[in-house]
């Protein structure tokens, strides 16, 4: 359920570096979308002695997704609704252009992850957290881009970033790790539906195999050296719609990135309609029951 509360993230003054990003990068109105976050404003505020930095946004009183699908399973109706309107919202944050057709600069979120994504009711969900959102704007240099750093969640890193051999002059690069990312969250949701027979209980990615919060030491280890991906069972592929997303799972989170598809690409995919569609995913995969 979406409700008409507002939610408050107070930042410490530490983290005075992220706040100023994710406002920066919520605040500007083309990237307003129905799977972003909707910001109200920011504000500095004293605490006491203390300054602090909020953040106000719409509140999802459904929480964030990795907290949904432990508690909920899905049909294969919520699974397309929930997918189709993740990857409509990482095409967005990667597009050149908004909805309306004007030129917009393309952010790759660098931090996609079940807990950055919060559910705005049972099938529809946002992006959240842009803390450490990178602004891809071609004035930029490569200097720049370096110095932005290796950052996100090991979990959910791309190959290339483990290994730090992100190539800085192409700033596709970026939006391929947020694809690799997302593959891994669209892995999550597909886990939790019942589409695929027994469901088991919800687990992130690589969750068998590896700690509450891996370091980088060990996803090299199981996703760069051992080219490790969550398992997808055979069973899974008995349903139609969902041997289609498990293909397309695949391709996204592909070793090589160039190999990877766009999110626009996964969008858009076997869709009869035009790309100025929002939820081309929900309709190319409705072609299945
Ligand atoms: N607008 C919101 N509505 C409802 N819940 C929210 C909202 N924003 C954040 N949350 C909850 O707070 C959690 C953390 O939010 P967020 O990722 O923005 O902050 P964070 O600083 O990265 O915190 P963490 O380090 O825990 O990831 C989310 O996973 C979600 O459960
Ligand atoms: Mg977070």
């Amino acid at each position: 359920m979406c409700t008409n509360t507002v939610a408050v993230k107070i930042f410490p003054c530490e983290d005075y570096a992220s706040w100023k990003n994710e406002s920066q990068i919520l605040a500007d109105t083309n990237l307003k979308h129905e799977s972003i976050l909707q910001f109200f404003t920011a504000e500095e505020r004293y605490s006491g002695l203390q300054k602090e930095y909020w953040l106000i946004t719409a509140y999802h009183s459904e929480g964030n997704l990795k907290d949904f699908l432990s508690k909920n399973i899905l049909s294969w109706r919520d699974l397309q609704n929930t997918a189709g309107s993740l990857v409509s919202g990482v095409a967005h944050l990667h597009s050149d252009y908004t909805t309306c057709g004007t030129p917009k600069i393309p952010i790759a979120h660098r931090d996609i992850k079940s807990t950055n994504i919060l559910m705005k009711n049972r099938q529809e969900c946002v992006l959240c957290d842009f803390g450490i959102a990178l602004r891809l704007d071609p004035s930029l240099s490569v200097e720049d881009f370096a110095n932005s750093g290796q950052v996100g969640t090991a979990r959910y890193m791309a190959p290339e970033v483990l290994e730090s051999r992100v190539n800085l002059e192409d700033l596709e690069s970026f939006k391929q790790m947020d694809v690799y990312s997302m593959a891994l969250v669209l892995w999550e949701i597909a886990s939790r539906c019942d589409a695929i027979g027994e469901v088991k209980s919800h687990e992130l990615p690589f969750g068998s195999k590896v700690r509450e919060q891996p370091c980088m030491e060990v996803m090299r280890d199981i996703v760069l050296h051992g080219r490790g991906r969550p398992e997808i069972p055979s069973s899974w592929l008995v349903h139609q719609g969902m041997h289609f997303l498990c293909d397309t799972i695949t391709e996204c989170w592909d070793h090589d990135p160039e190999a990877r598809l766009t999110a626009h690409c996964v969008a858009e995919r076997n869709s009869t309609m035009g790309p100025e569609t929002d939820c081309l995913l929900q309709s190319s995969f409705s072609n299945f029951s």
